[in-house]
């Protein structure tokens, strides 16, 4: 599961770069259509489910007994607010085709991911 987590944290990276790219596309001459639409749903997802099996990775490690407390609780507190920021921007933006709203949001989104992944484990 945690191999799970830490494969699919790639995926989330990529989506986030695709919706950046949709968004910043759809400021163009294109306007909010169907791809810009498609790439911000696709990171929500992304994220989410990445967040979903971050759950379970922290269930299975028993990390409540705070034993990192980086990987307990800050690095958990963050990836929510990043699913959070992300979900309602993404979702705003399709409401109300605004293109900036889902770029700032996916932006700020993007952030918070980089933030709070743990040290010591970006290859790059
Ligand atoms: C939603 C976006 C998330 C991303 C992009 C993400 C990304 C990552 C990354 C890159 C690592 C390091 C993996 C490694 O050691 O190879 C990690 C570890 C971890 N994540 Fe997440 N995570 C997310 C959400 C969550 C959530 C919501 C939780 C818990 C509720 C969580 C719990 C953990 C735990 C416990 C570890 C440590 C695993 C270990 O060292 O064995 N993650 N995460």
């Amino acid at each position: 599961m945690v191999g799970l987590h830490s494969v699919v944290r790639w995926l989330v990276l990529l989506a986030a770069v695709g919706g950046l790219i949709g968004y910043a596309r759809a400021l163009g001459s294109s306007g909010f259509d169907a791809v810009a639409e498609r790439l911000g749903s696709i990171y929500a997802a992304a994220i989410g489910i990445e967040l979903l099996i971050g759950i379970v990775v922290w269930l299975i490690q028993g990390r409540w007994d705070g034993d990192d407390v980086f990987r307990s609780f800050i690095h958990p507190v963050m990836m929510i607010a990043a699913t959070g920021v992300a979900s309602v921007a993404v979702a705003r933006a399709r409401r109300t085709r605004n293109a900036i709203v889902g770029l700032i949001g996916v932006a700020a989104s993007l952030v918070l991911v980089i933030l709070a992944i743990p040290s010591g484990t970006w290859p790059l």
